[in-house]
């Protein structure tokens, strides 16, 4: 309220905003224009974490502590706009996760939804539910809601990778629950692959049913994203703003792989210069391959290979690459399309 009051009136309304608050009760008035705005307004800003940076830090964390004290040996990258929150974004959450050859993380699970991109390795696995798989630089690996996870490294090289998690989103609907495993590794009963090979091929076997909205496939192997993008490369022209992109689906339902983040993977053609894009899910992105720019706002964000950065909801953005580019990104724009949300603007 900005409109100046006569002196008794300010008086008057002060004494019955004391005595209300004293029951929690509070006036509309006086907060209204901050929680119904015209645009979205978020607390979420613009952010690079350069690789170049990280990776001595995560050295260091791993001369620390093991991943087996830490549970997950995790730095948490924390937006500038909502520190303390362990929150890239409103919704989401973020880290860089290492694990040194001969390390296991030890089996848990929880309500929270978990991805994995990998940024630097090879041969370590994740194990989902009976099943491991082996991860190479460039995989998008999923740990749905309340299924035991573990991760073990029996290769000679450190692995890292991206994690990212709707933890505060969970934690804003207090929906979270969590239990640790009386094994430190599952007993994994499946072959490798077969996972993919069930519903990794347009098909799935044929008493399959659903027992949850998160994916059937667990594994999305870059080797075969890669080829996508450069076989649609060659028949389709770049769309202007996001150039040749891809969402990772349930193979089953067409629908997002995960219900609550969404995952992409894009090709940005050499030399390309997208036009100003913005949506309402604040994204994350993380290049694979090539580097460029993306410009927001007054900001330029200069990003190369295992860099982050982050988008924030409804802020005019544009992408750059001055050689052949592969991002991948994720947001909760499921969320967001199922609550009838979501927009986009270009
Ligand atoms: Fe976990």
């Amino acid at each position: 309220m900005s409109a100046v009051l006569q002196p008794s009136v300010a008086a008057d309304r002060k004494t019955f905003y004391e005595k209300i608050d004293k029951a929690s009760v509070t006036p509309l008035w006086e907060v209204l224009h901050g929680i119904i705005t015209p645009p979205p307004h978020t607390p979420c800003l613009p952010h690079l974490w350069k690789w170049d940076q990280m990776w001595p830090w995560i050295q260091e964390a791993g001369r620390l502590i093991t991943a087996k004290e830490a549970e997950r040996r995790v730095l948490v990258l924390e937006n500038p706009g909502l520190r303390g929150r362990s929150s890239i974004t409103h919704s989401l959450y973020a880290g860089l996760q290492l694990i040194l050859p001969g390390e296991v993380a030890p089996a848990h699970r929880h309500s929270q939804s978990a991805l994995r991109f990998i940024l630097l390795g090879k041969g370590a696995y994740t194990a989902v539910d009976g099943e491991k798989v082996t991860m190479n630089v460039g995989d998008f690996v999923i740990t749905p809601s309340w299924t035991f996870h573990d991760h073990g490294n029996p290769s000679g090289d450190p692995m890292v990778w991206l994690d990212g998690l709707d933890v505060p989103l969970v934690e804003l609907l207090d929906a979270q629950f969590m239990e640790k495993s009386s094994l430190e590794a599952q007993r994994t009963h499946l072959t490798e692959g077969d996972n993919l090979a069930q519903f990794g091929n347009t098909m799935k076997p044929v008493e399959y049913k659903a027992k949850s909205r998160t994916s059937p496939l667990f594994w999305y192997p870059y080797e075969r994203t890669r080829e996508a993008l450069r076989t649609m490369q060659r028949g389709h022209d770049p769309h202007a703003c996001w150039g040749h992109k891809l969402q990772y689906t349930n193979p089953v339902t067409g629908a997002s792989a995960m219900p609550t983040i969404g995952t992409f993977m894009q090709l940005l053609p050499k030399g390309f210069r997208g036009k100003e894009y913005r949506s309402t899910d604040s994204t994350v992105y993380s290049a694979v391959e090539g580097g460029g720019r993306c410009r927001i706002g007054s900001e330029t964000l200069i990003f190369g290979p295992r860099d982050v950065f982050v988008c924030p909801s409804w802020m005019p953005h544009r992408l750059e690459a001055d050689e052949e580019t592969v991002l991948f990104s994720f947001s909760d724009r499921p969320v967001q399309q199922a609550l009838d949300l979501w927009r986009e603007a270009f």
